[in-house]
């Protein structure tokens, strides 16, 4: 990865010089979110899933995470949907940079993927047959063993292997300063942020990974209809995918 400018020359005088995305992203002049965010992907050996739209959703990610304990170590933070654990690393690092005391509990399914496609989260844009269903379902599959090996270094995180909702019971009485919901589709979507957003401190962040991408059409409509009646301090529609809230 770099970043580099144009010059386009014009009879040996430089008449105009353009930039690459790479050196209009913020992302690449901040060697430390670059760091992290290489770390992480090799960490978790993702390094074939780096693109654009995920570098910036992880800029933001990156702010919020330390705005979140900088505010509030002494609560725990959740993440839904971890798939390999390149996030997870990414958020346990800044949580532990920042003298994070709680727990960060991590919540995946670990069964081969995505759960199943719901009315709401049928794409009018490009309609899937049933075999690239399959093939996007299977594209997030991971195991718990291999999400534990990456997060070895962070003994506050904490694994919930089982499909959303159904372990949310085992942090009932917890209270949080930072969500990471990742999950891709309506109706988990629709029950983490149930669930998280009335356990969410003043202050606390609330990251939608999935929210505007054509590919998950739920993931948007899950959070607006929930939000719709809830009073949230600030809430930020990313021009490069995702969403996040300062409750
Ligand atoms: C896009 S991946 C998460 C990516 C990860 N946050 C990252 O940035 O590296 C989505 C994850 O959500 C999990 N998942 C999807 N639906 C789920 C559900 N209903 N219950 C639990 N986990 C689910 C999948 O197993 C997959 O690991």
């Amino acid at each position: 990865m770099g970043y580099k400018a144009v010059v386009f020359r014009n009879g040996g005088k430089a008449d105009f010089v353009a930039f690459d995305r790479n050196s209009v992203s913020s992302f690449f002049h901040k060697d430390d979110v670059r760091a992290l965010y290489e770390e992480s992907l090799r960490a978790s050996r993702m390094e074939w899933s780096d693109n654009f739209s995920k570098q910036c959703r992880f800029y933001s990610l990156y702010q919020l995470a330390r705005h979140a304990v900088r505010d509030h170590p002494e609560l725990d933070a959740a993440e839904c949907g971890c798939w390999k654990g390149h996030s997870t690393h990414f958020v346990s690092t800044l949580l532990r940079r920042g003298g994070f005391k709680g727990t960060f509990h991590v919540f995946d399914s670990f069964e081969g993927g995505l759960s199943a496609l719901s009315a709401h989260d049928k794409n009018e844009r490009y309609e899937l047959t049933p075999a690239q269903v399959k093939a996007q379902k299977e594209l997030f599959a991971s195991t718990e063993e291999e999400v534990r090996r990456v997060l070895q270094p962070f003994p506050f995180a904490k694994l919930y292997k089982g499909w959303i909702p159904e372990r949310f019971a085992e942090v009932a009485d917890r209270k949080f300063s930072f969500v990471h919901i990742d999950v891709d589709l309506y109706e988990p979507i629709r029950d983490s942020l149930a669930f998280f957003f009335p356990r969410l401190a003043e202050g606390g962040a609330l990251v939608l990974d999935d929210y505007g991408f054509a590919e998950f059409p739920g993931a948007k409509k899950a959070a607006d209809e929930y939000l719709a009646d809830k009073k949230v301090r600030f809430f930020f529609e990313s021009p490069t995918g995702g969403a996040f809230l300062i409750k």
